[in-house]
C-alpha cells in the first residue's frame, strides 16, 4: 500500500466534518433510523473515524448489549475511531470490503454503510455480501452520494447558522473556513473520481433498483445531506 493514499490523507482532517451541521444531522439520522430497541449485533462497513459508532454509544450507553463490528481499509481512519470509542463492545477490523467479509452468514441484525459504498470497486457485489451476513428480516442503512453539488452542503450549513442569528456561531464558521476549504479539496477529488467512474454515485432510483434486485424490501428512500446523498433503509427478504 502506498505511504500516502487518499484515505490516509483524508483521515488527517476527516473529523473536521463534525463542524458541519448537515454532517452531524446525517449521523444522528442514521443512528435514529437504526431503531435500537433490544440487544443487537451491528456491522459498520467503511466506518471511517467511527462517528456513527460514537453516536450509537452516546445514545444507547448502558441501555442494551450492542455488539458492533466495524471494517475499514485505512489504518489512519481506524486509529482515530479506536481513540474515540470508550466501550469494549466494538471490534474493529482492518479489511478491504472489496475482498469479501470475514463473517459467517446471517450474523447481523443491522448493517450501516455511510458514504463508503461509492468507493468500492463493485457496489453490486458489496450489496450481495451485505445481504449474506444480514439475518433474515435484518435491516440495512446505506447512505451514498447521488449528486456532485458540493456547495449544497455548505449552503445548508450557512443557512442553519444564519437562521440561528448567533454571532458566535458565525464567527466560529469564519475561523473554521480554512478547514472547510481543505474538506472541499478532498471532495473535489472524490467528484473527479466519480466523473471517471472510479467511484459510484448512485441516484435514488438506481440504488433502490439494485437493492430490490438483490433481495431487499425498501423501507425508506430520501435525499439527505443538502440533497447530495441518498438515504436508503431496507430489509432483507
Ligand atoms: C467518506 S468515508 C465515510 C466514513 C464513515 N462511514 C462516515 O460516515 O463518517 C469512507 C470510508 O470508507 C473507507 N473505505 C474506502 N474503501 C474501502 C474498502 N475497499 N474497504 C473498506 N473501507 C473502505 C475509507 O477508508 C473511509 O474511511
Amino acid at each position: 500500500m502506498p505511504l500516502l493514499n487518499f484515505w490516509r490523507l483524508y483521515a488527517l482532517i476527516y473529523d473536521s466534518l463534525l463542524k458541519i451541521i448537515p454532517y452531524r444531522q446525517l449521523i444522528e439520522k442514521v443512528v435514529a433510523e437504526l431503531e435500537i430497541k433490544s440487544d443487537l449485533t451491528i456491522f459498520d462497513a467503511g466506518c471511517g473515524t467511527g462517528n456513527v459508532i460514537k453516536k450509537i454509544e452516546e445514545k444507547y450507553s448502558g441501555d442494551f448489549k450492542i455488539k458492533i463490528h466495524a471494517i475499514d481499509v485505512e489504518t489512519a481512519m481506524l486509529n482515530r475511531a479506536v481513540g474515540k470509542i470508550k466501550k469494549n463492545h466494538v471490534r474493529f477490523w482492518l479489511c478491504d470490503l472489496n475482498e469479501g467479509l470475514p463473517f459467517p452468514n446471517k450474523t447481523f441484525h443491522r448493517i450501516i454503510c455511510v458514504n463508503a459504498l461509492y468507493a468500492l470497486n463493485n457496489p453490486d457485489l458489496a450489496i450481495q455480501r451485505f445481504r449474506r451476513v444480514l439475518k433474515n428480516k435484518g435491516e440495512i442503512i446505506i447512505v451514498n452520494p447521488c449528486s456532485k453539488n458540493l456547495v449544497a452542503i455548505l449552503k445548508e450549513h450557512i443557512f442553519i447558522i444564519l437562521s440561528k442569528k448567533n454571532i458566535i456561531s458565525f464567527l466560529k464558521f469564519l475561523i473554521d473556513l480554512p478547514l472547510f476549504v481543505l474538506l472541499i479539496v478532498f471532495n473535489i477529488i472524490i467528484l473527479f473520481k466519480a466523473k471517471k467512474k472510479i467511484y459510484h454515485f448512485l441516484s435514488e432510483k438506481i440504488l433502490a433498483e439494485k437493492m430490490s434486485k438483490f433481495g431487499f424490501k425498501i423501507l425508506k428512500l430520501e435525499k439527505v445531506y443538502g440533497s447530495t446523498c441518498v438515504f436508503l433503509k431496507a430489509q432483507k427478504i
